[in-house]
């Protein structure tokens, strides 16, 4: 009797205690999930590559545009190069029917047409699969499409009433999807967000073409304003969905919330890519811009899930044949990035030299390493960038010297900087010019305005058998950044967990000692690592970010082995030296770091923390 009364009042105990915690979300943010909580399902080991017509076609994509692309990307050697996904974008859709089906344009689509007067896509996908090709769709996971806000005056939108022009996803996710992907036949569906953003009381769409007012909670560079939360519920949704409805996994399915709604943390979660900025244009400025919304992210990327700076805008503007400088540079930023190669313009117009670049199996080789690392910036200057990225086979890295300026200047790089030890570069070959170069340190160039070199060098890893967690990003998920929930990446100047920098991009410092290698967060933090039982020992040096203001706040660090907790620290403030770990990780599958504020810290943003020198010993991982 006795003990069921104690074993009653443990668990009240036990149960008022997980009330409590679970109604922190901070707290419970850094409790160990014992997984690698990533999307985990799709077709994206490497990232997709393929055509999209939007760039080239608008809503003026046609069956007959789309296959005179088809025929180029294959008689020109780019599928064989592995442009594989041939999808449609916003246009194809001319109503949404009373049984809640979907019409396609069959004007644009005459493949769509059935005998019955109906519309169905598994022609256009089943002549795609007969040539080798993956069939790609788009829509939208709100009620209505893009075109119908930014589009409005193209004879190609959806037609009806408003109930018949509400082609989105919104109220039919279940039966689009299974449309799309049992009946139709596709691969691949790109899920944009204007009906979360732009159909709101008053907006001009709603006014001037009489659409169904939406309540935004996408609020387009107001990441207070925007409901995150309601965003991510939607795509996790149409994550769940199609995992079910493709058991074969062979989909991709693409977030396109343009960089809004915190999809940098939760893209990764519930899709295999997500948009980190606003549409690309063909000039260097908007190029620019949309490689910098993903440059600081090489811990968010990896197999199954990586960040989407956009389509090349290879072969339009300041890209085109008359650009190939630009349009070299352009290609090898996304290879660096690991992000999707999808082209975006008119191929069967391209010039030999366009051609040339967009095939080229070398840089290509880089984008599709298997490691799936994101190059990490060991030089971010203002005109000179150097990208470094560890590929699969050991000691070997991609390097990428950019001058994004507009004079000349003179990239030099070390081998310290490649993460290789002092002199141990045997091999340097150029990807653009498909020549091996002499083996100098440092590596030297004069680059020109816009230029860039892109190397592959072979080494001997600057920690010899241990590996480095900035080695191999790809196998690191950032499950809590310790950031408010409205810090978004525009914040740039509170920054997000970094590989060998600060949040903020500073060098890496605890108490006057510096790290050139290491993983900066904030406290608050929880990053799962998957060391998947190839280690045995995890070391680093720990400690808070030195600051001109140091805070009161204090932190303990703590080392999780699937689930179970294997090491924690003293609370260290500000002030205290590094506080060096080596910790048992034999066999465990996925490590937890967690970096949390012990007392009292009631300034806003935590203070920055530093896995110094983090390494896994005993394996062979990159
Ligand atoms: C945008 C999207 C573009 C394109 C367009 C179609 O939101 O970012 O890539 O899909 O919609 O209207």
């Amino acid at each position: 009797m006795r003990s069921l009364l104690l074993s009653t009042l443990l668990t009240t105990l036990l149960i008022s205690i997980g009330a409590t915690a679970a109604a922190d979300e901070g707290d419970d943010a850094l409790q160990p999930s014992a997984r690698f909580s990533v999307y985990g399902h799709g077709a994206a080991a490497t990232p997709p590559m393929g055509w999209n017509p939007w760039n080239a076609f608008r809503t003026e994509v046609t069956q007959a545009r789309m296959l005179s692309v088809v025929d180029a990307i294959q008689q020109r050697g780019l599928q064989r190069a592995g442009y594989t996904y041939i999808n449609i974008d916003d246009g194809w859709w001319l109503r949404r029917r009373v049984d809640g089906g979907i019409d396609i344009r069959t004007r644009m689509f005459p493949i769509a047409a059935s005998a019955d007067g109906g519309s169905s896509l598994r022609a256009w996908t089943d002549g795609l699969h007969a040539r080798g090709f993956k069939a790609g769709l788009y829509t939208d996971v709100g009620a209505n499409a893009c075109s119908q806000a930014f589009d409005r005056h193209s004879p190609n939108l959806p037609v009806g009433s408003i109930a018949e022009r509400g082609i989105g996803l919104q109220g039919f996710e279940a039966s689009d999807l299974k449309t799309m992907f049992q009946d139709w036949g596709f691969d691949y569906l790109k899920v944009d967000a204007c009906g979360l953003a732009d159909f709101g009381p008053g907006s001009e769409p709603v006014r001037e073409s009489g659409l169904a007012i939406n309540r935004p909670v996408i609020v387009r560079g107001d990441a207070e304003a925007t409901d995150r939360r309601a965003v991510e519920t939607r795509y996790a949704r149409v994550g769940r969905l199609l995992a079910g409805l493709n058991p074969d996994n062979d989909y991709v399915l693409s977030i396109c919330p343009w960089g809004e709604a915190g999809v940098r943390d939760w893209g990764g979660r519930h899709g295999n890519m997500w948009r980190t900025s606003p549409d690309i244009e063909p000039t260097w400025e908007s190029m620019l811009h949309n490689f910098d919304s993903a440059a600081r992210r090489e811990l968010y990327a990896g197999p199954g899930r990586w960040n989407d700076p956009d389509m090349l805008a290879i072969g339009l503007g300041e890209f085109d044949a008359d650009h190939l400088a630009e349009a070299r540079t352009h290609f090898s930023l996304w290879a660096m990035l690991a992000a999707p190669l999808l082209m975006g313009f008119d191929v069967s117009t391209a010039s030999n030299a366009l051609i040339d670049i967009l095939a080229n199996p070398e840089v290509i080789a880089v984008n599709q390493d298997a490691a799936g690392n994101q190059a990490t910036l060991a030089v971010d200057g203002p005109a000179l960038q150097v990208l470094v990225k560890p590929l699969a086979s050991h000691g070997e890295r991609a390097l990428l010297l950019f001058n994004r300026g507009d004079a000349p200047a003179t990239a030099t790089v070390d081998a310290a900087q490649m993460k290789l030890a002092g002199d141990t570069l045997t091999h340097v070959r150029d990807l653009w010019r498909h020549e091996d170069l002499d083996v100098r340190q440092p590596l030297t160039f004069r680059l020109a305005p816009r230029e860039t070199r892109l190397l592959k060098v072979v080494g001997t890893p600057v920690r010899g058998n241990a590996t480095l967690l900035s080695e191999m990003t790809a196998r690191i998920h950032v499950a809590a950044d310790g950031l408010p929930t409205y810090a978004t990446p525009r914040d740039a100047d509170i920054g997000t967990p970094r590989a060998d920098h600060s949040p903020e991009g500073k060098p890496l410092r605890i108490a006057s000692t510096d790290y050139a290698y290491g993983i900066g967060a904030h406290a608050q933090s929880r990053l799962e690592v998957a060391t998947r039982g190839e280690f045995q020992r995890f070391a680093a040096h720990v400690g808070m970010q030195q600051s001109d203001q140091p805070g009161t706040g204090r932190v303990v660090f703590r080392v999780f082995g699937d689930g179970r907790l294997l090491h924690e620290t003293r609370a260290v403030g500000a002030l205290d030296a590094p506080l060096p770990l080596d910790v048992d990780v034999d066999g465990v599958q996925v490590m937890e770091l967690v970096a949390a504020t012990s007392g009292d810290t009631s300034d806003g943003v935590p203070a920055a923390i530093v896995w110094g020198d983090a390494l896994l010993r005993g394996g062979a991982a990159r």
